[in-house]
């Protein structure tokens, strides 16, 4: 069994194959992140355009690399959410059109959970239940996961998630977007310990994030050391060594507090296995934190491979695959329901395991 995986729900087009051995057969993925960086964000009419170029080249790309043939496909899988709704739509059009045109099934996914599925792609991969870490650049999330789609929302963050605050710093100390990849490389060359930020909720006694705070501290030392973080031409300005402290500082502050409640929610819970996902889990100094907290603890850490933490269209056919093999593989009129269907807003945790249809493969 193959599925084809399409993933354009923001500023990456991603495609795969994935087979019934979760085996990645072929993959293609094209980040627009050189077209929005001028902006300092993602423009959203850009990346709708970007995808409806891209994709059904990158479609036939795929089955190429695979060896394959459109019609050697036994399903489609898209991200129908959440997401950007013109960017949302791309897929949401051409997944339904080649599942319909094919004669197979085809299933709208939501897109954190191709995140939280993504280290079944591994060789190890963790068995249910686990806890789930989930930090992308719109989401901070501790989730409780006992099967396929039962999915309890143990934490949240308040207000700004993980990846938006390396983002929002980044930018004010003169990096471009997205501003994870920055910090992280800054922050090798950095002192940590020279700025100390704050960890917001850190002792809260409950698993919510806040990380809106940690902006304003940045803001404020940007202005001690006289730069006006407004103004590029002052940002740019900055010292190296400050801005590799800051950037040393922000992202000590974030990986933090991630790893101190992830592991509060182990203690809380009693769970012995512990995943991380979403773009910001490709972070080395989170990933080599909560080795050692879990190591410590005698708990199973399971982070997918680097390529795999940020948007990718692998991390979308499996999560179909699995849902279609379970027997929620819906096709003809019901398929043709979920065309252009997209759900921008939509909570991971009010999912429910697979529904098996009577059209199933
Ligand atoms: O999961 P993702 O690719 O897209 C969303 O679903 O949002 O996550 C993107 C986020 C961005 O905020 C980016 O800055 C962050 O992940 N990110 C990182 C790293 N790589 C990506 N944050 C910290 N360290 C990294 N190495
Ligand atoms: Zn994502």
């Amino acid at each position: 069994m193959r599925i084809l995986g399409i993933e354009t729900s923001c500023d990456d087009t991603g495609v795969a194959i994935v087979d019934h051995r979760r085996r990645v057969l072929a993959e293609s993925l094209h980040s627009q992140t050189a077209m929005h960086s001028r902006y300092g964000g993602v423009v959203p009419e850009l990346a709708s355009r970007d995808h409806i170029a891209r994709l059904a080249p990158m479609v036939d790309q795929c089955c190429a690399a695979a060896g394959m043939e459109l019609r050697d496909l036994d399903g489609v899988a898209w991200t129908q959410g959440p997401g950007l709704a013109g960017a949302l739509l791309v897929g949401a059009s051409l997944g339904p059109a080649l599942a319909l045109g094919l004669g197979i099934p085809g299933l709208g996914i939501h897109h954190l959970e191709g995140h939280l599925l993504s280290p079944l792609l591994d060789e190890k991969p963790p068995a249910f239940p686990f806890l789930a870490l989930l930090c992308s650049g719109g989401h901070t999330q501790l989730m409780e996961v006992t099967g396929l789609g039962a999915y309890t929302l143990l934490g949240d963050t308040l207000d700004d998630a993980a990846g938006e605050a390396f983002d929002k710093s980044a930018k004010m100390i003169g990096l471009g977007y997205p501003g994870g990849p920055a910090i992280s490389y800054l922050a090798g060359h950095g002192d940590a310990t020279r700025f100390v930020l704050p960890r917001p909720l850190l002792h809260s006694g409950d698993l919510d994030f806040s990380f809106s705070g940690l902006k304003t501290a940045v803001l404020t030392l940007l202005r001690k050391l006289g730069v006006d973080p407004h103004n590029p031409v002052s940002t740019e300005a900055l010292a190296p060594r400050d801005r590799n402290d800051l950037a040393a500082g922000v992202q000590a502050a974030i990986c933090e507090v991630l790893c101190v409640k992830a592991m509060a929610a182990i203690r809380m819970t009693g769970h012995r296995r512990l995943v991380i996902a979403g773009g910001v889990s490709a972070n080395i100094l989170l990933r080599g934190m909560l080795g050692a907290a879990c190591a410590n603890a005698g708990v199973e850490l399971h982070c997918p491979h680097p390529r795999l933490c940020t948007d990718n269209g692998a991390m979308i056919a499996l999560a179909g695959l699995l849902r279609m093999l379970e027997g929620e593989a819906p096709r003809g009129r019901e398929l043709a329901a979920q065309a252009c269907r997209v759900r921008p807003r939509w909570a991971l945790e009010s999912l429910s395991p697979p529904a098996p249809v009577a059209s199933a493969v």
